[in-house]
């Protein structure tokens, strides 16, 4: 069990007012608040052993090596990937995405297929795409019904020979459904199709087993799971990312430079061009261990019942209706109350104190395919409380009157 006043008071962000009224924080799938142990980790780095890794000689140096390092085999053993080398530090998920389809151009032709489902963010879609158009290669989208869950016989029916990669998320940001992916991992390498599994959303919510899943690659941001903006992860099976050619090309990531040719440093170093994020991969492992003490089984029973509570109260309103209705589903609630544009709740529930997001969530083919404008989006996390809940209920409510 969570000890939910305990939690909150290592978030010293929630205990603040915002236009006058106790904040109320409903945007942790756009980004997470951080626990004191994080924020005071980033001013212990600076203050006792901030220097450039892997390259001196000097004891600081030594330290933020050793520092960094360890973090990359705490986040190893968190995601249960075989090897350290498997897991290369990023900026985020939409890094991850971006460097495995640069790299795949050499795994793929003309003709072959890239498939994607329909409730993907804009981010594991784009650099998708961008593939595509690179090799004339043809995206194939997943399609999925009006509850918000892939139809799995749709997704075999599409996959062949020409399918090279299956690219998903975990969990969908603006609709909250957690999908099966062991399933369409497995199928897809029937097929002989790798697969990318994008995390950003799962990641502070579950414990990803990246051997179990069998995927070939996981990305996940720092940011989303009480982490540093700008620190994230790309799983990669080792045989794929000795395979997959550099992404940037820079220091430390060379064995030799010659005018006439360069050769390339070994796994992970190949993947991480230029001074890295130090602060941030350190951090992200500080991070790590506190979800990991709090008990992300803890985390994730406690959440459900946030979000039974949430679905329960928000449907009591008249008129409200929520996006996005699988049967299993991260917290996050998406909705619109009647016609009134997604927007102009959000602006009133912010004079209430309370911060949710509105609009598409990078997630535009989402909104066509629902035919709606945008919803607004109450995402909780596990230092959120019923109360709050009630809180947004009645602030949607007071907005309805305000503007029907
Ligand atoms: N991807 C983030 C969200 O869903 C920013 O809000």
């Amino acid at each position: 069990m969570l000890d939910i006043n305990a939690i909150r008071a290592d978030f010293p962000i929630l205990n603040q007012a915002v236009n006058g009224k106790p904040l109320v924080y409903f945007d942790n799938a756009a980004t997470s608040q951080k626990p004191q142990v994080v924020i005071d980790a980033i001013a212990e780095y600076y203050k006792q052993i901030n220097s450039n890794i892997h390259r001196g000689v000097h004891a600081l140096s030594q330290m933020a090596t050793d520092a960094y390092e360890t973090s990359r085999q705490k986040i190893q053993q968190h995601i249960n990937a075989k090897h350290s080398h498997e897991v290369l530090f990023t900026t985020g998920t939409t890094h991850g995405i971006n460097l495995v389809a640069n790299g795949f151009s050499a795994f793929i032709k003309q003709g072959d297929e890239v498939m994607v489902s329909a409730m993907e963010h804009h981010s594991n879609i784009v650099p998708w795409q961008m593939l595509c158009e690179r090799v004339g290669a043809k995206l194939v989208v997943i399609p999925m019904d009006d509850k918000g869950e892939l139809i799995l016989e749709e997704y075999e029916r599409l996959l062949s020979g020409k399918t090279r990669i299956v690219a998903v998320n975990h969990i969908s940001n603006s609709l909250g459904t957690i999908n099966p992916i062991k399933y369409i991992i497995t199928k897809a390498h029937e097929h002989g199709a790798a697969v990318f599994i994008d995390g950003a959303q799962a990641a502070p919510h579950l414990k990803p087993d990246v051997q179990a899943l069998d995927c070939d690659f996981y990305a996940f941001s720092g940011h989303k799971a009480c982490g540093p903006t700008g620190s994230g992860v790309l799983y990669g099976k080792e045989e794929w990312l000795n395979k997959l050619p550099p992404y940037q090309g820079g220091g430390e990531m060379i064995k030799e430079v010659r005018f006439e040719k360069s050769t390339y440093a070994d796994l992970p170093h190949k993947f991480e061009a230029g001074t890295p994020n130090i602060e941030g991969g350190i951090v992200l492992g500080t991070a790590i261990d506190y979800l990991n003490a709090a008990g992300l089984n803890h985390i994730m029973a406690y959440e459900q019942e946030l979000l039974q509570y949430g679905t329960q109260k928000l449907l009591e309103i008249e008129g409200l209706k929520i996006i996005g209705t699988a049967a299993r589903k991260a917290p996050v609630i998406s909705f619109n109350v009647g016609d009134i544009h997604p927007y102009d709740i959000g602006a009133i529930v912010d004079k209430m104190g309370i911060a949710v997001r509105t609009g598409h969530h990078c997630t535009q083919p989402v909104m066509d395919f629902f035919n709606v404008p945008g919803t607004v989006r109450a995402s909780f996390s596990f230092y959120n409380t019923k109360e709050e809940i009630d809180a947004l209920a009645e602030a949607v409510k007071k907005a309805q009157r305000m503007l029907s």
